[in-house]
């Protein structure tokens, strides 16, 4: 939610910080804007709407070539996407620019306060303030090298609320300085040259060396003395290094007419890549940093499964498969709900952090909350780096590669194999199962990639079916078991792409209520589960019939060879046969498929749907 880029170096800033901003704008599309230092002279220009606005208006009135820049892609919180609202915000006297991501939650007194002082707004932006603080507090700030960083220090720690902040001065042409609290940013490192992002794809086409930079720490990058990283009091940190394991490539779209396209089709090298390495040469499951020991996980007698959107279905699913195979009592909960209720948790809790991202602010603070009340926290995520990995206590990453359509697809595939594997972990460690059994399970999640690959080799059918439903104002998905959740995540895909009302049900609710809303031509879709669950098939079979009596057009996503659901299907779309805890891999994919494509044939963008942002870093 909102991207954030700087540059400092020997090429023109106003390049390299508008294509960041290409690479970033899935974070936040309501509005962008740049500023440079030139000349010992601050410029900036900003834009309400996609970038492609701001672009235009830099080829009528260009900013002056520079070798030190920002720039911000906006999801609005305080004050609607307009113009004056538009980062970067400036200093009353014009000399400071500041961008920001994030709220800043004092704003109201802190705009008071500089009213009181003569200071006149022009947004209404919490934003705002950091600008007219910053200009003060460098102004009272001892005069020398690292002014600025300084001056950052001091209204830091006035400053309330969740902040990624660069800024840029007049003062100091080569300079930038940038602060982080629980909002995302990282560093990268260039031959003689610094770049900032939100994350690594606002620079990964310069270079792969990133810097990792901690909970509350200022940066200040210097174009002759390069990179320095204190804490807010001052003190100097030394941030760690490492290296991007992907490149610019992964970020573009290759030929595909959206990212979400590129995404769905990586999938299955997505679970391939989650699933490799993971089995230790006993049989044993390797995690990426457990700092968990087997005695601790030995004693676990609960699991929370937290988390938001797509990622929050996986967990769902995840309660199926590892209550079965640890026998552990599971609760999934959506991450904004989950510390305001006052949960059960103590030392023998874990709870299941998951998030693509791993800058879900929602989802950082329920962590936060897990580790105040003593549970221990294991973090699913794709973000290498990112603050809920780093808060958490062990850590499984999903090796999907970036994910810059902002509804989750490889992500969230990924995710659900994360989860099965924490799930098969659990039970070996406590001894639910033998390493063979555990060696099964994953021997058949390694037949999940292949599977995945033959669904999507079928879905020109399922194109053709959603370009017939463009025209749909209403839609119902059906599933039960682990397909109920299924059921969510294609309600959830459809009204996110195609702004389409959809609801997932489970299909024995249908009877107690939903089914009044079925008349003639109402689109459901149904999730069958596998022949071999016959109580669950049988009984899913008689839902189908149950909506289509009442004039439903029948979607049936049903494994080969079940043929049971061909008389009561106005389509069916057939995916592999696929053990029962594993199938919502195999079915969410023609989900997704029929959501952008009905998306697409609304011509809506399926990349960036409206309101939306990829990564949510407000609460
Ligand atoms: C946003 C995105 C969703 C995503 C959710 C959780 O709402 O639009 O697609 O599922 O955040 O994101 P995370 O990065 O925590 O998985």
């Amino acid at each position: 939610m909102c991207g954030i880029v700087g540059y400092v170096g020997p090429k023109d800033a106003r390049d390299v910080v508008l294509e960041g901003l290409r690479r970033l704008e899935y974070r936040g599309y309501d509005s962008a804007g740049i500023a440079v230092v030139a000349d010992g002279q601050l410029s900036s220009a900003k834009k309400a709407g996609k970038l492609a606005n701001l672009e235009k208006l830099l080829a009528d009135q260009p900013l002056p070539a520079a070798t030190v820049g920002i720039g911000h892609t906006r999801w609005a919180t305080h004050g609607g996407p307009t113009d004056r609202n538009a980062h970067p915000h400036l200093s009353a006297d014009g000399t400071v620019a500041v961008i920001h991501n994030g709220i800043i939650e004092n704003f109201a007194a802190l705009r008071a306060e500089c009213e009181s002082a003569g200071v006149e707004f022009t947004s209404e932006t919490d934003t705002e303030v950091a600008a007219h603080l910053l200009a003060a507090a460098y102004a009272a700030a001892p005069e020398g090298q690292g002014r600025l960083a300084e001056a950052m220090r001091v209204i830091c720690r006035r400053l309330e609320g969740a902040f990624t902040l660069v800024a840029t001065s007049a003062h100091e042409p080569d300079t930038l300085v940038a602060a982080r609290r629980s909002s995302p940013l990282v560093v990268g490192v260039g031959d003689g040259e610094y770049f900032l992002g939100s994350d690594v794809a606002a620079f990964i086409s310069h270079t792969r060396e990133a810097r990792e930079l901690g909970q509350d720490e200022v940066v200040e990058i210097d174009r002759h003395r390069g990179l320095s990283v204190t804490d807010f009091a001052g003190n100097p940190v030394e941030p760690k290094s490492y290296t991007v394991d992907w490149d610019a490539e992964a970020a573009e779209k290759g030929g595909y007419d959206w990212f979400m396209l590129k995404e769905i089709a990586e999938q299955p090298k997505a679970i391939a890549d989650t699933l490799l390495g993971r089995l230790g040469a006993n049989g044993e499951l390797v995690l990426d940093e457990v700092r968990l020991s087997d005695q601790d996980l030995r004693d676990i007698d609960k699991i929370f499964v937290v988390a938001c959107g797509t990622a929050y279905h996986a967990g769902l699913i995840a309660k199926y498969a590892i209550e079965h195979w640890t026998r552990i009592p599971v609760e999934v909960e959506v991450a904004s709900e989950f510390r305001y209720r006052d949960p059960v948790l103590d030392r023998s809790t874990l709870v299941v952090v998951v998030s693509q991202s791993g800058e879900t602010m929602d989802t950082l603070m329920a962590l936060r909350h897990a580790k105040d009340q003593k549970a221990r926290v294991l973090a699913i995520c794709n973000a290498n780096g990112s603050t809920i990995p780093r808060e958490s206590d062990a850590v499984l990453y999903t090796h999907a590669g970036p994910e810059i359509a902002v509804a989750s697809t490889k992500g969230f595939l990924t995710q659900l194999v994360a989860c099965y594997l924490v799930g098969l972990f659990l039970a070996q460690v406590r001894g639910i199962k033998y390493e063979d059994e555990v060696a099964t399970v994953v021997a058949e999640l390694r037949e999940l990639p292949a599977a995945v690959a033959k669904v999507l080799e079928q879905m020109e059918p399922v194109r053709e079916l959603g370009r017939s439903m463009a025209d749909a104002d209403r839609m119902l998905f059906l599933g039960r078991h682990v397909s109920f959740p299924v059921a969510l995540e294609g309600a959830l895909k459809l009204k996110e792409l195609a702004y389409i009302h959809a609801e997932g049900f489970a299909a024995g609710e249908l009877k107690h209520g939903p089914i009044a809303v079925v008349d003639e031509g109402t689109p459901v879709v149904i999730v069958v589960p596998p022949r071999a669950r016959d109580l669950l098939h049988a009984k899913v079979v008689s839902n189908i019939q149950e909506v289509r009596a009442r004039g439903a057009r029948t979607i049936v996503i049903a494994e080969e060879g079940d043929e049971d659901v061909v008389p009561y299907a106005d389509h069916v779309i057939r995916v592999p046969r696929t053990p029962t805890l594993l199938a919502p891999v195999v079915t969410t994919v023609p989900l997704q498929v029929l959501a952008c494509e009905i998306a697409d044939s609304r011509g809506l963008d399926v990349d960036q749907p409206r309101n939306l942002a990829k990564s949510v870093t407000v609460e």
